[in-house]
């Protein structure tokens, strides 16, 4: 028996909306450019050890917890065990910290739609006096909240999975598209090299590869969306015969091609154009607008490319405001719409203050963190992975691996040949991964 009333309507719809909540800005910029400074075929490689010893895992536990119990994040841990709310509330806490920072990046993304269009700001130093201008940029996050509470109300076939549906397949087309074109100009293959070409004077020493390890353990856990319940509420709409592993692996190795998509999609440009690729934001807010500004045909390129990268900030909000919904909607009375005006209201009062604290009013911070990037660091350092950590032990330890398995396998409808494997993740090396993650970054303050 499940408790919600919304189902997926078909499989392919869930998986867009699952792929859709995975691929978003951290494929898009935060991979391309960790990747290169991070030794490049070096950083791949272990990304894909922790793709198999976390990703997989910890996402398969989330699908299954949601589904065995089909309710919101906290009431399915509990249905779990009763003492076990709080890992499922480490998801709730996470969606609305990334959502307050992830909502100022879309209305960004938004205002750079309409530059491309208009020719104007195409320059290196656009976007910080764009930036630390006060109210636009806070109108910029009212309109990308506002779509992704819209599309919210819709409900999960009608609003989330329709939407994804047709998102996410056009993102994919267009930006392999731009990755053949970004490919075939002259000088691409420098940006293939600092893409790729492995460097191994960044593991120099033992510390070196410790920090390779960890930014590649933190990339898997953003770009998969782990540990912030997206994916028990997810699982929580899939009906009962559906393949949690299939699904699973679908979505790990849709997020990572297109990962590497929007990697030779960018790097090759940004070399072509004789650039270095600046690192975080500064790659698509301040390099991209240089090249696509130099590029034939430019302006075009331009808005295609910040048009995509809005339908993945928004297949990936929209998971998250999800998340916070599906619960408010069952602790209070309110509708589905209710509840998503309201929760999109206070996400938006949220993004308001860290869109200011990076612009007009640097004294909205905590000690001299700004509060966006005090919002980032809570919700990807140490949110997510005590939420994944939590996930682990209650799926290995509490849950058990014969329970899990049993949901996993349909009752023994389907072969489950890697279950083995399964128990010495979830039980063992993830949580010991998270908990190195964890101290590491802590520690380092990074
Ligand atoms: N995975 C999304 C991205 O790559 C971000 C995200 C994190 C979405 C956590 C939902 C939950 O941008």
């Amino acid at each position: 028996m499940t408790n919600n009333k919304e189902q997926w309507s078909s499989r392919f719809g869930f998986i867009m909306a699952a792929a859709g909540s995975a691929i978003g800005l951290g494929n898009l910029w935060k991979f391309p450019y960790i990747t290169g400074t991070n030794g490049g075929a070096v950083f791949l490689l272990l990304y894909i050890v922790f793709l198999v010893l976390l990703g997989i895992p910890i996402l398969l536990s989330e699908l299954s917890i949601g589904r065995f119990a089909g309710m919101n994040a906290i009431d399915s841990c509990k249905k779990i065990d009763s003492k076990w709310g709080f890992a499922g509330a480490f998801g709730i806490a996470g969606a609305f910290g990334v959502m307050s920072s992830y909502c100022v990046v879309g209305g960004w993304v938004i205002r750079y739609i309409i530059n491309s269009v208009t020719d104007a700001g195409m320059s290196a130093d656009y976007f910080s006096e764009f930036s630390s201008r006060g109210l636009e940029p806070i109108l910029w996050t009212l309109v990308f909240m506002a779509i992704t509470c819209f599309i919210v109300t819709g409900g999960v076939a009608k609003g989330i999975e329709r939407v994804s549906s047709i998102l996410l397949p056009i993102l994919i087309v267009f930006l392999l598209g731009i990755m053949i074109y970004s490919l075939t100009l002259p000088n691409a293959i420098e940006g293939v090299k600092f893409f790729l070409v492995p460097d191994f004077s960044e593991i120099e020493g033992f510390s070196g590869f410790m920090r390779i390890a960890l930014n590649a353990m933190g990339q898997v856990f953003f770009s998969l969306s782990l540990g912030m319940g997206t994916l028990i509420t997810y699982g929580s709409y899939l009906p009962k015969e559906s393949r949690l592993l299939q699904s699973t692996v679908t979505v790990v190795v849709m997020d990572t091609v297109i990962a590497l998509a929007a990697g030779f999609a960018i790097l090759p440009a940004v070399f072509s154009f004789g650039l270095e690729p600046g690192g975080g934001f500064g790659l698509i807010f301040q390099t991209l607008p240089v090249v696509f500004s130099r590029m034939n045909g430019g302006t075009f390129i331009s808005a295609i490319f910040f048009v995509l990268v809005l339908f993945a900030a928004l297949t990936s909000s929209i998971s998250l405001l999800e998340v916070i919904v599906a619960w408010v909607c069952t602790k209070t009375k309110l509708t589905r719409t209710w509840a998503a005006i309201i929760v999109s209201a206070l996400i938006f009062a949220a993004g308001s203050l860290a869109s200011l604290s990076v612009g007009a009013v640097p004294q909205l911070s905590v000690g001299d963190v700004p509060l966006f990037n005090f919002f980032t660091f809570m919700s990807d350092k140490v949110i997510m992975p005590l939420g994944g950590f939590f996930i682990c032990l209650l799926t290995g330890w509490i849950w058990g691996i014969p329970n899990a398995s049993e949901e996993i396998s349909n009752s023994g409808k389907l072969k489950f040949r890697a279950r083995k494997l399964f128990s010495v993740t979830v039980r063992y090396i993830a949580p010991a991964l998270i908990a190195v993650i964890f101290v590491t970054s802590v520690f380092s303050g990074e």
